[in-house]
Parts: structure tokens; C-alpha cells; sequence
């Protein structure tokens, strides 16, 4: 077999999904600089792909929108995983790694942990690394707070900074518009803001909403409109004012409700049907306050050997 071209020895594709928060509370800066979370994670029907192929050494390639915006060198989180995972076994870290990137980049929907996660399980499959489930999971938190969630999909509960999950009954499809901003906004950059918008103030502990988790099993749009939350809202509108008047656009055009995408700045437009979503996604494009809107359904499967 010869390793030293991209094209004369077997790939492996992953497939792994995007995330909205149906709820993100927020508590007050640990010692660590983290924030403890209760986050209720809805994996989405948006994808990327990482394709794993033998090489001679690490290497990143990217296909698709805004990929002019994602780092190629060892600082890309998918490399980052490439690398953990052949330094706990021991072994270099010899990938071609290629991501078909289909999550807006920067927006909020966990598109660089995504491709983490996929490129994790796609190098353990390449290398026969043979790691558990358990061990992947490990792997995913210490490369970020959200990549634990690309592997498992569905719907859970992150607690801690978001890596502790607990898979979360769903009873039903719900449907999602994303208006993709211009730009993106930095993680750290919103959960500085949110310390700068609540200094002073007595944040409180942050827990799971029990209506938001019966809406959730009950699998009812309405019930789960009334109740999203995300507590780094006001520090994504602050640090990108422009985004109130696509809230306002969606909930115009007929969303059940609006909400930005975790850390912002795509937001997330809740709509009863599949109709409804491709309505509200056109209202969203003629009203001038996006540059791309999206339709997915949610639960789907976390990250997925193709
Ligand atoms: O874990 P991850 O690398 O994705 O986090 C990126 C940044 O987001 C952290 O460096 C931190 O500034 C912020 N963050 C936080 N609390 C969390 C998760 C992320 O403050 N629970």
C-alpha cells in the first residue's frame, strides 16, 4: 500500500450535524474563565463532512461557503483532534484531512467543534485506533465545550461548560429557519460581553427549564416557542446591533418564535411546519437584514460514519 498519496489507499467520511441551543443559561465566570451552563443542545439537519485519506504528513484542505475564513494550518480544531488522537496512542498524525463545510462558519451553530468531532471519529476509524465511546467523548471536551455534542447528536443536556451531556427525550421533529449574518462573532469575545452586561449583578446558578424539557418530550412547536432561551442573546445584539431587525424580520414573516444561535450572530427562527419554514426563510431573504437563509429539521444523528 502505498501511503504517500492522497488518492491510492481508503478514505473515511464523516457526517456530522449542526447545533442550535433551545436553552443556554449562563452562570457567572469560574476561576478558570469558563462559565457553567445549562445547555439543552438540538443537533440540526445542517452538515458538514470531513473526509479522512492517508498522507505523508498533517494536512487541511475546505471546500465550500466562507472557507476563505477557517485556518488550514494545526491551530483548525479538526487538525487539533487529529493530533490528540495520535498523541494518546502514540502514533503520527499522518492525514489528509478534508472538510466539506455546509455550517455557517463562525455563527454560532458549532461548526468548527463539528468538524473536531467528525474528524476524531474519522481518524480513529482510518487508524483503527479502536477508542470507546467514552474515550472519544473524553477527547471531544478536552478539544471544546460543544465538540462532545457533534459526536452524540439528538438532543442533551450539557452541564458544567457544556461537555457534561445527558441525552434528552424528544417526541417529535421540529422545524428551523438560520439567517446567516454577515461576519462572525467570537465565542470569548460574546462571554466577555455577557460579563461586561452582568457585572455587578447576582447572576444565578444555571438550570434546565422543566417546561422547555416537557416541550421538548412532548415534541410540541408551540410549547418549545414559548419557552427558548439563551442567556448570551443581549451580548451578541450588543456586540452586533443589526441582528434585532432580523429577530423582528422572522417573527413578522410568522416564526413561532426567534432567538440567536448560541453564540451568535446566525439566528434561529422556531416554525410549525416544513411550509411555514420555506415562507418564513423567503420573508427573511426580501427583508435585507441576512446575507443566507437555511431550512433544517431537528433531532438528527450526531456525528456518523458515511
Ligand atoms: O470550549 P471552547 O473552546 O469552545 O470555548 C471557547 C471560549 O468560549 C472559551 O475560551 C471561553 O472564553 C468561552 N466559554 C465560556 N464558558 C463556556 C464555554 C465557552 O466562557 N461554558
Amino acid at each position: 500500500m502505498n501511503l504517500g498519496t492522497d488518492t491510492t489507499t481508503t478514505s473515511i467520511t464523516v457526517r456530522v450535524p449542526a447545533k442550535v441551543n433551545v436553552q443556554l443559561a449562563v452562570g457567572a465566570a469560574r476561576p478558570d474563565g469558563f462559565h457553567d451552563l445549562a445547555n439543552v443542545f438540538l443537533a440540526v439537519g445542517l452538515h458538514d463532512e470531513v473526509t479522512a485519506t492517508p498522507a505523508d504528513t498533517l494536512r487541511i484542505t475546505a471546500e465550500g461557503h466562507d472557507v476563505d475564513r477557517i485556518p488550514l494550518d494545526r491551530t483548525n480544531l479538526a487538525a487539533r483532534a487529529a493530533e490528540l488522537l495520535a498523541a494518546r496512542h502514540g502514533i503520527e498524525p499522518r492525514v489528509h484531512l478534508h472538510i466539506r463545510k455546509d455550517i455557517p462558519v463562525a455563527g454560532g451553530m458549532a461548526g468548527g467543534s463539528a468538524d473536531a468531532a467528525a474528524a476524531l471519529l474519522a481518524c480513529d476509524t482510518l487508524w483503527s485506533t479502536g477508542s470507546t465511546r467514552e474515550e472519544l467523548l473524553a477527547l471531544c471536551a478536552e478539544l471544546g465545550s460543544d465538540v462532545p455534542f457533534s459526536l452524540v447528536g439528538g438532543a442533551a443536556l450539557g452541564r458544567g461548560r457544556g461537555e457534561l451531556l445527558t441525552p434528552l427525550p424528544v417526541g417529535g421533529t421540529f422545524h428551523w429557519v438560520f439567517a446567516v449574518a454577515d461576519g462572525g462573532l467570537s465565542t470569548p469575545a460574546v462571554y466577555g460581553e455577557f460579563d461586561r452586561l452582568t457585572a455587578g449583578t447576582a447572576v444565578p446558578e444555571p438550570e434546565p427549564a422543566p417546561d422547555l424539557l416537557a416541550a421538548l418530550e412532548s415534541g410540541d412547536a408551540t410549547a418549545l416557542a414559548a419557552s427558548l432561551t439563551n442567556d448570551l442573546q443581549p451580548a451578541a445584539l450588543s456586540l452586533c446591533p443589526p441582528l434585532t431587525a432580523t429577530l423582528s424580520a422572522g417573527t413578522t414573516a410568522g416564526a413561532l418564535a426567534a432567538l440567536v444561535s448560541g453564540s451568535g450572530p446566525t439566528t434561529a427562527f422556531l416554525v410549525k411546519d416544513a411550509e411555514t419554514a420555506r415562507e418564513v426563510a423567503s420573508a427573511l431573504l426580501a427583508s435585507g437584514t441576512c446575507r443566507q437563509t437555511r431550512v433544517a429539521e431537528g433531532p438528527v444523528a450526531g456525528a456518523t460514519v458515511l
